[in-house]
């Protein structure tokens, strides 16, 4: 199958979430496995500057945004060494410093960036000649794309490409003011609540749930939960009107970035058959956090974006009882001022037992997914969430909320069979997250257990493949509803 991948990041070229990690893993899993799969992602800044890497295709696009239209220059490289990456590049959209804003907040014309990467994604084919089978679309900076792709009639060959659309966070959507209508280029006929318009504003997400031929999440349980309204963000119901179309594969693990045995971060490498190396992760830990904790200890990691949907709150607030358990505590993340402030002013109080590094940092945060005995995940919702699934291979015990491919990865231990992989609650409350930090500690002074439970988490199999394979058959799905249609025209 020809397929076109786009994204708004891509690891290892620009990341600030999950989203970078699944969209620089799964094409790569897609190309072993016979695909001819080719990638499409902005040229931010941050993206190595032309060179022997990066290498000018030729190819100009002229995209439209409303009554402009703005050149674009496409770019080739590899990812992996073998998958096609078609950067495009528009300076004045995206030389900047940040992908989406800066600390400040969004840039102010992110509809403008997006309508033209949208559309720079359908150019890109007529522009390189490639026409792919299956258009596979991820989060609002793309979505437009689907409908526009819908609108593209009668040029090139965009009727024989079908479109998948991945939500990755429904929490995020692409909401605009209606005076950015005509930089769409759609009519106001498309401004309707069964359309693109959401509370008065354009809902670039929307665009794409009603437009994509099929449409996917990062978890079933996250497919079920969206089609809800304490999960649906104003959305569940236009997700229950495709609930047919609606599928859930869980995201993967690249276990060439994500292995404990050959991890270049890490002062000592080891595997299940010998921790010792575990220990030498936590001693380097415990000191780069300056925490006064003995290694007989507990000590919890957590690296994370820093957002309401990741639970700090729960977090602040179990701060004091962890301290006073004498369990240590280590966060890494970066993003809201709230949150940095709450984290800091508990680091401040409680020196000895909490650390936090208000940083992007992608070699410390594989330091706390080695040195860490548990890693906390308190989400109010998580789609996916990748963390819990690197913590596994590392031997570092999750404690998660049940909610979305949380509940789908982690299985609570239980101390009379010996199953399980983690711990977990549900009730979003700090009282039950630390009745789950405490079933933990338990285990934790339980050697044998602990042991066992190491292991049991060590051996659990996340790897792309499977998850590649289900994305395949959604792909068949789309060509043979393609083939369908063509018959009954
Ligand atoms: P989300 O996409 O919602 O942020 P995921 O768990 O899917 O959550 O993915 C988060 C990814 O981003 C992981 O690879 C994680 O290690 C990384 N990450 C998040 N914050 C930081 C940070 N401050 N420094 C380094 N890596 C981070
Ligand atoms: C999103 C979600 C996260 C998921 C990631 C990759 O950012 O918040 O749960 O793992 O996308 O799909």
């Amino acid at each position: 199958m020809k397929i076109l991948f786009a994204a708004s990041e891509v690891f290892p070229f620009a990341k600030t979430g999950g989203l970078a990690d699944v969209a620089g893993s799964l094409p790569v899993v897609l190309h072993e496995l016979g695909h001819d799969v080719r990638v499409v992602m902005p040229k931010y800044r941050c993206v190595a500057p032309a060179g022997p890497d990066l290498v000018d295709t030729g190819a100009r696009i002229p995209v439209r945004i409303g009554d402009a239209i703005a050149v674009g220059a496409l770019f080739e490289g590899r990812l992996a060494g073998r998958v096609p990456v078609y950067f495009v590049r528009y300076d004045p959209y995206f030389d900047r410093d940040g992908l989406y804003g800066t600390a400040e907040g969004d840039y102010p014309d992110n509809a403008s960036r997006f309508i033209f990467f949208s559309r720079a994604i359908l150019d890109t084919m007529q522009g390189l000649d490639f026409w792919p089978d299956v258009l596979h679309l991820n989060d609002w900076q793309c979505a437009l794309a689907a409908l526009y792709l819908k609108t593209y009639t009668g040029v090139g060959r965009y009727e024989q490409v079908a479109s998948l659309l991945t939500i990755h966070n429904l929490g995020y959507q692409g909401l605009f003011w209606h005076y950015d209508m005509p930089l769409t280029g759609l009519g106001w006929e498309y401004f309707t609540p069964e359309g693109i318009e959401f509370y008065g504003k354009i809902n670039f997400l929307k665009a794409g749930l009603i437009s994509a031929d099929l449409l996917s999440t990062v978890s079933r349980k996250y497919a079920r939960e969206i089609q809800t309204e304490p999960f649906g963000f104003g959305l569940d119901g236009v997700l229950r009107k495709r609930a047919h179309d609606l599928f859930g594969v869980l995201n993967g693990v690249d276990y060439a970035q994500w292995n404990p045995a050959d991890d270049p971060h890490l002062p000592e490498r080891y595997g299940p058959e010998d921790l010792a190396g575990k220990a030498a992760c936590k001693r380097e830990l415990l000191k780069r956090f300056g925490l006064a904790q003995r290694m007989g200890r507990p000590l919890i990691g957590c690296v994370s974006r820093l957002t309401a949907q990741k639970g700090f709150d729960l977090i602040a607030a179990v701060g004091p009882a962890l301290a006073q358990m004498n369990v240590g505590l280590v966060v890494l993340g970066d993003g809201d001022e709230k949150i940095r402030n709450e984290l800091t002013t508990l680091a401040h109080r409680y020196p000895r037992h909490v650390g936090i590094r208000i940083a992007y940092d992608d070699s410390l945060a594989h330091l706390i997914e080695a040195g860490a005995d548990f890693f906390l995940m308190p989400s109010r919702y998580e789609p996916c969430g990748l963390n819990q699934m690197y913590s596994l291979r590392y031997g570092t015990i999750p404690i998660v909320r049940g909610t979305g491919g949380l509940d789908d990865t982690i299985v609570s231990f239980n101390r009379h069979t010996g199953t399980g992989n983690g711990f977990k609650f549900f009730t979003y409350s700090p009282q039950r997250l630390l009745r789950a930090v405490r079933r933990a500690l338990s285990i934790y002074d339980d050697r044998p257990r602990f042991t066992r439970l190491v292991h049991n988490a060590m051996s659990c199999d996340f790897s792309w493949m499977r998850s590649a394979q289900e994305y395949e058959k959604l792909y068949d799905r789309l060509l043979r509803r393609g083939a369908k249609r063509k018959q009954t025209r």
